[in-house]
């Protein structure tokens, strides 16, 4: 997506160690107008695909995902963050530990709100060394629901995880990949 790759330019700072802050359009203030463009190109590559729903990871996924959500006309479940390893109840968990942070947080999604008749599109803000994505796709498949695949608005493409993923055979469509990231500029990945 151009304007994916236009708004990182514009507004896109560089930290150490690899992280990219993109938090005035984002992931702290949102863009709305920006926002809705991206739904409807998210709705846009999945409109062949019978999405039934869209699940997410609490906290930056959450707007991405009602947006593509309201563009396909489909729900939004949003998987929760627990710190304790004491999950109880009718739910999915699994641990997903993050690189950036260097904690583990037990992902929890309550099982009424994955059937095995949907066809479930996993949508985050940013794809990294890949663990969110893994700990959500591990969801899908143990609630027995179709994947139809997972899209990013930003992945790194530098920390692997969207190839490994690939490589696992599934579909993932990031809106952009930035393959480097120097004190002299970004390189986007031709797709
Ligand atoms: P992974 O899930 O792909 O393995 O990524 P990783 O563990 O490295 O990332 C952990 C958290 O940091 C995730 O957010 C992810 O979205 C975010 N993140 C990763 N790389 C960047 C980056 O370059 N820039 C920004 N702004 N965020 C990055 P989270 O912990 O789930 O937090 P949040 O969704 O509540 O914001």
């Amino acid at each position: 997506m151009k304007r994916m790759e236009e708004m990182i330019l514009k507004e896109g700072k560089i930290l150490p160690g690899g992280v990219l802050k993109v938090g005035s359009f984002l992931n702290q203030q949102v863009d709305t107008a920006f926002m809705k463009e991206i739904g409807e190109e998210i709705a846009d590559l999945y409109k062949e695909d019978g999405v039934t729903k869209i699940l997410t990871i609490e906290s930056s996924g959450i707007p991405i995902a009602i947006s593509a959500g309201f563009a396909m006309g489909v729900p939004v479940v949003y998987a929760k963050k627990n710190k304790s390893s004491n999950v109880s109840g009718d739910v999915y968990t699994t641990p997903v530990k993050s690189f950036t942070h260097g904690d583990t947080n037990n992902v929890v999604v309550a099982k009424e709100f994955l059937k095995p008749e949907e066809k479930i599109l996993i949508v985050d803000d940013f794809l990294a060394h890949g663990s969110a994505l893994t700990g959500l796709i591990s969801i899908v498949e143990e609630s027995g629901a179709a994947l139809a695949g997972c899209v990013a608005a930003i992945e790194k493409g530098f920390q692997m995880g969207g190839d490994r993923l690939r490589a696992s055979g599934y579909r993932v469509d990031s809106l952009a990949i930035v393959d480097e990231m120097t004190d002299d500029g970004i390189t986007f990945r031709e797709q």
